[in-house]
């Protein structure tokens, strides 16, 4: 279990230390108990707005049975392969690439394949239209036939509805370049994770033979990270994904509790929705260990399109530190006072690493002594929170004991349950995304797509720009 090995330290964000003025209420999280009486049942009892895409709540039980199965497919694209490309946008990236970040080597694709246990180097693409970055995969990859292990790749497709123009572009590229070098055996080479039944990307893996993964209609995109969307390349780059998925699992339990003083997911949504709905709309997650930095992007997304609707909903941003107190610290000290920081602090670093003694102490440097890089960091830490609280700056501590597998796991569940909540605390249906729609519509009527030839209407009609640009 996690007993203590993962913690939400919210003292820094009440009255009782930053005052009244800025402070939330002692009893902040008991103010809200009548709010998550309605919003225990409507996630649990899957009641709430948006319950069609609830089926995530369950996936630390329900992924248990695919496990093996995922992983031996990772085990066979590992054994062929030393390059495995990932495409995917969106809630079709992130959580895979938070999780490779997290729990592989910080320079994996840098390794020698025995230094990576025999798994690939991971590429990701098709999360944007970007000629350059194409071009430069496309570079790193053999011209024709692969003469080498080093040079043997395999692809990994991602989209639920199978139709997302970045990713459906990119695979095109990348199906011809693994045709060029593979000719008919390229299927063998290619996963596409999709639909159980619709779309385009399904219809293609249907017709040209690629083995499949589904994602459950009941699960949306940012929500998949437990379902092969995440757990499919997690596991190609070497990652244990059944202490993910047990992380996960007990995080579940301590979920289920309707008391959001003992429910870390119900406490984190409620500080967060009530300090939003203080003024502090800009909520900055600042990461102290850089490899959880895409952790910090994940969630940036699944906050972002789950809670910014409705003409409302926080800015998440992150950072990491201590290279962002170097930047963005500057406005979090002294800046308007409409934000609140979350640190995610990891106690223990995967190995210690002490600074050496130098006779010479040309650098200045030994009143240190033989200190761990971690004390220094646990330092600065605790120097920038007091700092914080000495401007009376709020701040919250999710701290974890290890960035292994199962917290990391722990703590995606964590954070999914708490944006869920906190969306049912502002009444809104956080797990749709209507917003998104808009840029398509015009880009693809832009692209010439006759069914959204209307846009490009609307967009030829347009007012012209007034002449407001310099150079
Ligand atoms: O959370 C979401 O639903 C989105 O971010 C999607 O994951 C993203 O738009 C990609 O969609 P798809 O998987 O259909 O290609």
């Amino acid at each position: 279990m996690l007993n203590g090995e993962l913690s939400l330290n919210y003292n820094h964000l009440l009255a009782h230390a930053i005052g009244t003025e800025q402070g939330l209420p002692e009893d902040a999280l008991d103010s809200l108990s009548e709010a998550f009486a309605q919003v225990h049942p409507a996630l649990w009892e899957k009641t709430g707005k948006g319950s069609d895409f609830l089926g995530f709540l369950d996936l630390p039980q329900t992924i248990s049975s695919q496990l093996d199965q995922i992983q031996a497919v990772a085990d066979d694209l590992a054994a062929q392969s030393d390059i495995h490309v990932v495409l995917g946008i969106g809630g079709s990236y992130l959580g895979a690439k938070a999780l490779i970040q997290a729990l592989c080597h910080p320079y994996h694709n840098e390794l020698s394949r025995s230094k990576r246990k025999h798994r690939p180097r991971i590429y990701f693409e098709g999360n944007s239209l970007d000629t350059d970055s194409l071009n430069a995969l496309r570079s790193l990859l053999p011209e024709g036939a692969p003469t080498e292990l080093s040079e043997h790749w395999s692809l990994n497709v991602i989209s639920k509805s199978g139709g997302t123009i970045e990713t459906a572009v990119a695979f095109r590229f990348l199906r011809h370049w693994l045709e060029a070098s593979y000719g008919a055996e390229a299927a063998q080479r290619i996963v596409a994770t999709t639909d159980v039944a619709k779309g385009q990307l399904k219809a293609l893996a249907n017709k040209e033979g690629y083995r499949t993964f589904v994602i459950p209609d009941n699960v949306g995109g940012r929500y998949s990270v437990l379902t092969p969307v995440g757990l499919l390349p997690a596991a190609v780059a070497g990652i244990n994904i059944h202490e993910v998925v047990r992380g996960a699992q007990d995080m579940a339990e301590l979920c289920k509790n309707p008391n959001p003083s003992q429910n870390p997911a119900y406490a984190y949504a409620g500080l967060q929705y009530l300090s939003a709905a203080a003024g502090r709309d800009v909520s900055v997650m600042n990461i102290w260990d850089k490899s959880l930095e895409s952790i910090g992007f994940w969630y940036d997304q699944l906050c972002a399109e789950s809670l910014g609707k409705e003409g409302r909903g926080r800015v998440p941003l992150t950072g990491v530190c201590t290279r962002d107190l170097h930047a963005r610290g500057q406005q979090l000290q002294q800046g308007e006072r409409n934000a609140l920081v979350t640190n995610l602090f990891v106690t223990q670093p995967q190995a210690e690493l002490v600074l050496p003694s130098d006779a010479t102490d040309s650098d200045a440097l030994n009143y240190l002594g033989a200190m761990p890089v971690q004390q220094m960091l646990s330092s600065a830490f605790e120097g920038t929170n007091f700092a914080y609280l000495q401007d009376q700056r709020p701040t919250l501590d999710l701290v974890l004991g290890q960035r292994s597998a199962y917290h990391v796991g722990a703590l995606l569940y964590l954070l999914e349950v708490a944006t869920v909540a906190e969306g049912y605390l502002m009444q809104i249906n956080p797990l749709d995304q209507p917003g998104v729609e808009a840029y398509k519509q015009f880009m693809f009527g832009l692209l010439g797509r006759s069914d959204m030839a209307r846009y490009k209407d609307l967009f030829e009609a347009r007012q012209p720009d007034k002449d407001a640009a310099i150079l």
